[in-house]
């Protein structure tokens, strides 16, 4: 893809990191994992729609923040099934850029720019696919979002407020999720899960259901796909899967029921949160067989990705992390690998999570890994 950056150098997505403006219009090349994923679920997702209409009508995406257009170009050039897609910005600048952008790589006839505010409006219709990519929280485009997005359509939603989603700053938690964070390790995957909760309870108040397909926390965000079903008893079945994250004194982490009593032992909580699965093994199986029939994808990261999300996609909410146990132990921490045999060598559950190259995600209770951690601090010390 070509997309029209300062000092009028035509470029492809560059690599460098960090956000900037192209022709005072956001652009943030570390984004590029994002829009990668985006292009590979959008195709299976819309071949999906191809499958089920018999009238032809396209997939539809809203684009409903859509800056330079870089995720709006990409989507209508590269993924290989009948697309159309709406960017919206309420920038006049940024819609100005999306037209020339979409000139440059000849896809003008399948990418509509609209101006407008995402916040009130529905400017350009209903769609199939509705991405919400904002400045820091989508919580205030949730609404617009849910009304815009068809049955059986997809809800992607980006956060970058990881401050508030992670516990460093709890008020702006409370204030745009109404759930309290998870500060620490673990916080990460807290953080999508307070996300998905607080989609699914506004989608809720339209009857309609969302469930994650695919969820990520990539350097300096969160990202989560949510496929979309109307229907009041679907939505109550989604509202019923939020809970609250609790880790125990014994160091146990799970998430209860959010009307169970809290235990007084805990010395954590948060929520409400999404405790269901975050990805859909399908979807995912689907998206590593696409990768191949995409030369254009950054293939490394996203293969890595994809493969820690189908690993984490059995396992039980919330993890832990090697490095915190030692210090919880007083001790020297094992590899993952040694502590991953003795877990498996004391009938446990031991897999890798996305959320951090020293974290995993077992079915122990605590005492059952302080146990493990144990054996295998043991073993690495018989073999220095
Ligand atoms: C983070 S950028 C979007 C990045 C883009 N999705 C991409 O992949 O490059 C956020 C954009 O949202 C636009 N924006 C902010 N508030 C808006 C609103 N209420 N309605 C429409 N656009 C808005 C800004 O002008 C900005 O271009």
């Amino acid at each position: 893809m070509r997309l029209l950056m300062p000092a009028g150098r035509p470029d492809a997505e560059r690599r460098d990191k960090g956000p900037g403006k192209v022709e005072g219009v956001f652009y943030n090349p570390a984004m590029r994992l994002n829009r990668d994923l985006s292009v590979l679920v959008t195709e299976a997702w819309a071949e999906r729609h191809a499958a089920r209409r018999t009238d032809g009508r396209p997939f539809r995406v809203y684009d409903g923040l859509a800056a330079t257009g870089a995720r709006a170009v990409r989507l209508a050039k590269e993924v290989r099934a009948p697309v159309e897609v709406v960017a919206n910005d309420r920038d006049p600048d940024a819609v100005a850029l999306i037209r020339e952008n979409a000139r440059t790589n000849d896809v003008e006839g399948r990418v509509v720019a609209v101006q407008g505010d995402f916040a009130f409006g529905l400017a350009g219709g209903r769609a199939d696919l509705v991405d919400v990519d904002p400045f820091g929280s989508p919580a205030p485009f949730l609404d617009t979002a849910i009304r815009l997005v068809r049955d059986r359509g997809l809800l992607a939603l980006t956060a970058t407020d990881m401050t508030a989603l992670c516990g460093v700053f709890p008020e702006p938690c409370r204030r745009r999720y109404d759930a309290e964070p998870w500060h620490g390790p673990g916080m990460h995957e807290c953080a999508v899960r307070i996300l998905i909760g607080a989609a699914v309870r506004a989608a809720a108040r339209h009857d309609v259901a969302l469930t994650p397909v695919l969820s990520h926390a990539t350097d300096h965000y969160v990202r989560t796909y949510l496929a979309v079903r109307n229907g009041a008893k679907r939505a109550d079945a989604a509202v019923a899967r939020l809970g609250r994250a609790v880790e125990e004194a014994d160091g146990t982490r799970h998430v209860q029921d959010r009307d169970a009593l809290v235990p007084a032992d805990v010395v954590r909580a948060a929520g409400p949160l999404w405790g269901g699965a975050l990805h859909d093994k399908a979807l995912l199986s689907d998206l590593v067989a696409r990768l191949g029939d995409h030369a254009a994808l950054h293939h490394k990261p996203l293969s890595a990705l994809l493969s820690l999300a189908m690993e984490e996609a059995g396992a039980p909410p919330l993890h832990y992390e090697v490095g915190e146990w030692g210090r919880r132990l007083g001790s020297n921490p094992p590899s993952r690998e040694g502590l991953f045999a003795a877990l498996r060598a004391h009938g446990h559950t031991a897999t890798r999570t996305q959320f951090g190259r020293d974290a995993f995600k077992t079915d122990a209770t605590g005492p059952q890994l302080t146990e493990a951690y144990r054996a295998a601090a043991q073993d690495a010390q018989k073999e220095r």
